[in-house]
């Protein structure tokens, strides 16, 4: 046990810094360039949400067939290659599905399933299995409120949906896709809603986690703000 100003810490496992935000807020690079520099696992929370959705999808299980999503979220035969310290591949039942669960529709299906909170449940451990030496840095929605609530650095990056739009323009422009803007902001502003909404584990900023605006940040300076509020605590650990 630690005492952090005033409050009571629990390190029992590895040190875990949590990076929560809505869609294209920034937190997969963020929490990537992160673990990188400090040589830490990293967790994308989010794509075990689409691993689940886009099975569903594959197999035509409907996204509102609770009992089925359960299953699915509980089989996963999935295997995340090079998570510290580099790019991450995703291997599901062995086949290279790093890009196809990055689609508009399997994000948004992934919304749809990550409402249930038995399809949370059921990848509950899986997520909590990731927690490891030296450390972990876990992104997603509810990784300082539910999954890691004793972590020991909490973010929460924001952006407004027209930001986050430009940004997924811009990426999936590069990927040679061209979608109108005012498309990913009704997709981005839906899902904020969806994500914000639902009565399990909503999007939320954890009680102590540090609220960053990044509207005008450029990732390098977010990197730099988190490696410092890192910096800050363990300095008094
Ligand atoms: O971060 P992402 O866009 O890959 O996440 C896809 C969806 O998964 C997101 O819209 C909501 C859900 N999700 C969640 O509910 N909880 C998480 N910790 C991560 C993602």
């Amino acid at each position: 046990m630690l005492i952090i100003e005033g409050k009571q810490v629990m390190m029992k496992d590895a040190p875990v810094i949590t990076i929560d935000g809505p869609a294209g807020s920034g937190k997969g690079t963020v929490a990537h360039n992160v673990a990188a520099t400090l040589g830490w696992h990293l967790l994308d929370s989010g794509a075990l949400y689409r691993l689940v959705a886009f099975t569903a999808l594959k197999q035509g299980i409907a996204l509102d067939d609770e009992a089925a999503l359960v299953a699915v979220g509980r089989e996963l035969d999935v295997i995340f290659t090079g998570n510290k310290q580099g790019g991450t591949g995703i291997i599901l039942d062995g086949q290279n599905v790093t890009h196809d669960i990055r689609t508009e529709e399997c994000g948004s299906a992934a919304s749809q399933v990550a409402a249930f909170s038995s399809v949370r449940t059921a990848l509950l451990d899986r997520q909590r299995a990731f927690l490891q030496m030296p450390g972990l840095v876990a992104d997603g929605r509810d990784m300082g409120t539910v999954v890691f609530p004793d972590a020991f650095v909490k973010v929460y990056l924001t952006a407004s949906a027209q930001i986050r739009a430009e940004r997924r323009k811009k990426q999936l422009k590069e990927q040679g896709i061209d979608v109108s803007l005012s498309c990913l902001v009704r997709d981005i502003e839906s899902r904020d809603a969806r994500d914000c909404g639902r009565k399990s584990a909503p999007l939320k900023p954890a009680a102590d986690a540090v609220i960053i605006d990044t509207d005008q940040l450029s990732v390098d300076e977010v990197v730099n703000n988190v490696l410092s509020l890192v910096q800050e605590r363990r300095s008094v650990l």
